[in-house]
């Protein structure tokens, strides 16, 4: 035979496209050498080094002849090691090892030089899609994937180990169960209690509602206060995330290369980059488009500590994601885009030395020190944040205090509660969390009575609220409200969500 073609696919971040592997011999070159053409990266035009060894290496030799592989279609480019397999299938059945139909079947991975297969990132995206295209094809692939084959539904799935067990099974010399679904259970363990927070009711209560309506959050305070604390058992208070949200999630971190065993992403991600991190590992991006940290974060938190000491050019650049919940990354002739649906939680503060406004420890900042460093936040970037909470420091009393608070699993109930309101109002508006509304919506879901009509616009005078502000404001009452069961915003709603407006340091 001097022809053959096999399936695959390739992939633009989480897009997936298939390809056809096709393979020709001319027998009646003088010269044996195998071309790839059709668009491959430097790791697709190695595949020819591996292939060959493999081949060679399981025992069955490269078809004699001059090969010409194509990777059709050919204007699209690929990349990764995963086309190895497909077009060492292609060889085998060019020199007819394999003879049966090989249509039924969409094949990738990465082979060794001794012929063993190996794991590739990236799988659970194209078994989701090929699940969704109903065309009867089965999948073979290495068996370190079977574990991100498993999550997925309605997709005969094979799992091999190396070139003589494919080959085998192939023409039906030995038979193999295709791997069985079995999705893990979703969890949200709570790591770290936030009752182990002594005093900060005012905080606390605030993270509750921030995670409750999925708002941005600040928390600003002296050294020592407890903010990266009270920040890292945030996780402990989110709800469980859907199967929905899970598997959006492991898509991104199978494209990263970082999934684990699980092979299901089945807690809320908590990132915390540091912060000298660079925009390409926070954004995204480099010559494979790898996702960053906040598509990494994409239904977690995003837990930016010392938030001024961030890059300038970082913070600027989370504007547009945090507004779109997806990252668009252009790289030279095309585009990936990500989701980036996080909650960010920034920590700070109030000045370089972290002493400002302490009533105890005397501030050593110059005034210009204080506002230059506050100032590191452009006014875009916070209208992003919905909530701000300033911190003081713990008391003796407080520390001491022997008064059990609220454990994370308690608060954890009200915000599951407050969460479903939410879906059941904003579902048919293909929003989930009250933080997601547009000014109409607040509008229509968020209306005031007389009361706080007038409560409002007194706000709107004495604390200069900007249009912006104005339908934050009612978008953290609206949230304060399902915490409260209630249908309606009441005045003490508003009364609550006012005082999570920014207090501007001015020295
Ligand atoms: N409210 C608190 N309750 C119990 N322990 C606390 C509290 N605040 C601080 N601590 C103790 O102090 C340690 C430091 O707190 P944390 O790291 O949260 O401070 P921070 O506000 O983030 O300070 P920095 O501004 O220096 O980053 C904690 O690990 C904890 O042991
Ligand atoms: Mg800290």
């Amino acid at each position: 035979m001097n022809y053959a073609g096999v399936k695959t696919v390739t992939t633009i971040g989480l897009s997936v496209i298939p390809v056809t592997v096709e393979i020709d011999v001319d027998r009646k070159a003088v010269i044996y050498d195998i071309d790839i053409v059709g668009l491959g990266d430097t790791v697709v035009k190695e595949s020819k080094k591996r292939v060959k060894s493999a081949l060679k290496n399981s025992g069955f030799g490269v078809p004699q002849g001059r090969i010409t592989v194509n990777l059709a279609p050919s204007d699209v480019k690929k990349e990764g090691s995963y086309l190895d397999l497909p077009i060492a299938v292609g060889m085998l059945q060019a020199a007819e090892v394999v003879s049966k139909d090989l249509d039924r079947f969409v094949f990738f991975g990465e082979l060794g030089l001794d012929g063993t297969l190996r794991k590739v990132r990236g799988v659970l995206p194209i078994l989701l899609s090929l699940s969704k295209q109903d065309n009867g094809a089965g999948v073979i692939l290495p068996i370190d994937n079977a574990r991100e084959a498993r999550v997925v539904k309605g997709l005969t799935v094979y799992a091999v180990s190396d070139l003589k067990d494919l080959v085998s099974f192939l023409n039906g010399y030995s038979k193999k169960s295709p791997v069985e679904f079995a999705q893990p259970e979703l969890r949200q363990e709570v790591s770290a209690d936030i009752s182990d927070v002594k005093g900060h009711d005012f905080a606390k209560r605030a993270a509750e509602i921030a995670t409750a309506g999925l708002h941005n959050i600040s928390f600003r305070g002296s050294p020592g206060c407890g903010k990266t604390m009270l920040a890292r058992r945030i996780p402990g208070i989110l709800p469980r995330m859907t199967m929905e949200e899970a598997l959006e999630t492991t898509m991104i971190y199978s494209v990263a290369g970082l999934l684990g065993d699980s092979g299901l992403v089945r807690e809320r991600p908590f990132r915390s980059p540091h912060h000298t991190a660079s925009t390409t590992a926070i954004i995204g991006g480099g010559t494979e488009a790898r996702p960053g940290e906040i598509s990494l974060a994409n239904n977690g938190v995003l837990f930016l500590d010392e938030f001024p000491e961030f890059r300038k050019d970082v913070i600027e650049a989370l504007r547009q994601p945090i507004e779109d919940g997806a990252v668009t990354i252009a790289r030279a002739k095309l585009t990936v885009k990500y989701p980036s649906k996080f909650m960010l939680v920034v920590a700070q503060n109030p000045c370089p030395c972290g002493w400002y406004g302490d009533n105890v420890q005397e501030c050593g900042c110059t005034w210009r020190d204080v506002r230059r460093y506050n100032r590191k936040i452009s006014g875009p970037m916070e209208d992003r944040i919905d909530i701000f909470v300033d911190m003081p420091r713990l008391e003796f009393k407080e520390y001491a205090s022997k008064y059990s608070a609220e454990s994370s699993l308690d608060v954890r109930k009200r915000v599951e509660s407050a969460r479903t309101m939410q879906l059941e109002r904003l579902q048919s508006h293909g929003l989930r969390s009250n933080s997601q509304m547009s000014h109409k919506l607040v509008q229509k879901i968020a209306p005031l009575d007389s009361t706080g009509q007038k409560l409002l616009e007194n706000a709107i005078d004495k604390m200069k609220l900007t249009g912006r502000s104005i339908d934050k404001v009612l978008k953290v009452a609206r949230t304060i409200a399902d915490l409260d069961g209630e249908e309606k915003v009441l005045p003490r709603h508003l009364a609550e969500a006012l005082q999570y407006r920014k207090k501007t340091v001015d020295a």
